[in-house]
C-alpha cells in the first residue's frame, strides 16, 4: 500500500512528478490552456466585479498564491484571498456579479462548504477546484475543476497542494483570457508548467540534503519561515507543514515585517528557512536572512540558479524556471525538509496527534 516507502506522506510526495503531470494533462496549449469547463458557467464576463478565493490550511496557501498572480495579471480587478471560516462571518459583498473560487482536496470540509452555500444564497458564480470525485463541493458548485493527485492518506497534504497551485495557475490563466487581457511571457510560463514534473523529478534528489538540515531541529522547538511576494505563500505552507507533523513551533513572515517585530525571536542557533526565488527582490529578502545571521540564526537558503550565495552555509537551488512558479518546486523541497524533520524527533508524520484528514465541523 505505501508502494515501499516507510509512511504513505513520503510516498505521495513521491508520487507529485505524476500527479502534475496527470493534472496539467489536455490542459496546456502553446501560449494558451484549456478550460472547457469554464464555459459550463455561463458567466458574462464583461458584468464580474470581483473574485475571491476561499478555502482552509494548505488549501488557503494554495488560494493565496493564485491569488496574487490572479492580481498580477488582471490588477484592475479587486480579488481577494480569504480563509473560509471568516468569509462566513465578514460581510464580504458577493453578488451576482462576484465570482467565488473554493479550494479543498476533500472537497467536505465545512467551513469551505458554509462559504460556498452562502455565496450560492448570494448568486455570486461559484468554482471549485477540489480532489475527490464528487464530494460535497464538487456536487453543489456550478463549475468544478479536479486535481488528479488520486487518494492522499497522510494527513498532511502535499500532492493535494502542488497539483492544486498548477491547476490554479491553469485556472487564473483561463479567466484571464476570458478577459482577453494580454499576460507577458505566456508562452514561457505554459512551456515551464509542461516542464514541472521534470523540475520536481530534479528537486527530489535534494532529499538527502534536506534530511541533513532538518538533523538542525532536533533539539529544537522553534523555527522561522520567510520569503517576499510570492515566496511568502510557500513558506506560510512549509511553517503548516513543519508544525502540523514534527510539532515545531514554526511561523512563517513576510521578509520585510521581521525587523517589525518577529526580530526579537531570533537567537543563537535559531533556524531560519529562508526563500528568494523572486529574482527582483531577492537582493532585499538576502538583507533580512543577513539581519537574522547577525543575531546568530542558523540559515537555509533556497534561491534561484544565479543568487550569489557566497555568504550562506547552506544553500539549495531551484532549478531555472520561470518566477511566478518557483512556488511549486519550493513546496516540494518545505514537504522534504518537514518530512525529515518529523522522522527525526520521532512523530507518526501520516497520523499527527489532534488532526483529521478533512475537517467536517466548523
Ligand atoms: O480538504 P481541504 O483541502 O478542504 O482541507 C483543508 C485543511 O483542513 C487542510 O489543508 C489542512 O490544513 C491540512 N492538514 C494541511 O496539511
Amino acid at each position: 500500500q505505501k508502494g515501499g516507502y516507510d509512511t504513505f506522506m513520503e510516498k505521495e510526495i513521491h508520487e507529485q512528478p505524476y500527479v502534475i503531470k496527470e493534472t496539467l494533462r489536455g490542459r496546456l496549449g502553446v501560449s494558451d490552456v484549456v478550460l472547457p469547463e469554464l464555459d459550463l458557467a455561463k458567466i458574462d464576463w464583461k458584468m464580474i466585479e470581483r473574485v475571491y478565493f476561499i478555502a482552509c490550511g494548505t488549501a488557503y496557501n494554495a488560494s493565496m498564491y493564485a491569488q496574487d498572480l490572479f492580481r498580477t495579471w488582471m490588477p484592475k480587478m479587486p480579488s481577494f484571498a480569504l480563509a473560509a471560516s471568516e468569509f462566513r462571518y465578514g460581510d464580504y459583498y458577493v453578488d451576482e456579479n462576484t465570482i467565488c473560487i473554493f479550494v479543498s482536496q476533500s472537497g467536505e470540509t465545512a467551513d469551505t462548504l458554509a462559504a460556498l452555500n452562502l455565496a450560492k444564497e448570494q448568486r455570486a458564480h461559484t468554482i471549485s477546484v477540489v480532489n475527490v470525485l464528487d464530494s460535497s463541493l464538487a456536487r453543489k458548485s456550478e463549475v468544478t475543476l479536479y486535481t488528479c493527485a488520486g487518494p492522499e492518506i497522510a494527513v498532511a497534504s502535499t500532492k493535494a497542494y502542488t497539483t492544486q497551485l498548477v491547476l490554479l495557475v491553469c485556472l487564473v490563466l483561463g479567466l484571464v483570457q476570458h478577459w482577453k487581457e494580454t499576460i507577458p511571457q505566456i508562452q514561457e510560463i505554459v512551456k515551464d508548467l509542461d516542464r514541472m514534473p521534470e523540475i520536481i523529478e530534479t528537486i527530489l534528489k535534494e532529499d538527502s540534503t534536506l534530511q541533513e538540515y532538518a538533523q538542525l531541529l532536533k533539539d529544537k522547538h522553534d523555527a522561522y519561515f520567510i520569503g517576499r511576494r510570492l515566496d511568502y505563500y510557500s513558506v506560510a505552507e512549509g511553517a503548516l507543514k513543519l508544525k502540523e507533523i514534527s510539532y515545531v513551533h514554526a511561523d512563517a513572515y513576510m521578509a520585510g515585517e521581521l525587523k517589525h517585530g518577529p526580530i526579537a525571536l531570533i537567537e543563537p542557533g535559531t533556524v531560519v528557512v529562508a526563500l528568494a526565488t523572486q529574482e527582483e527582490v531577492a537582493a532585499k529578502t538576502i538583507s533580512n536572512i543577513e539581519e537574522t545571521m547577525a543575531r546568530g540564526a542558523t540559515v537555509i537558503l533556497i534561491t534561484f540558479q544565479n543568487q550569489d550565495t557566497s555568504k550562506f552555509d547552506r544553500v539549495i537551488r531551484i532549478p531555472s524556471i520561470h518566477p511566478l512558479l518557483t512556488a511549486i518546486p519550493a513546496a516540494v523541497l518545505l514537504q522534504m525538509f518537514a518530512y525529515h524533520a518529523a522522522c527525526i524527533k520521532g512523530c507518526d508524520v501520516d497520523k499527527p496527534r489532534n488532526l483529521a484528514k478533512s475537517v467536517t465541523v466548523e
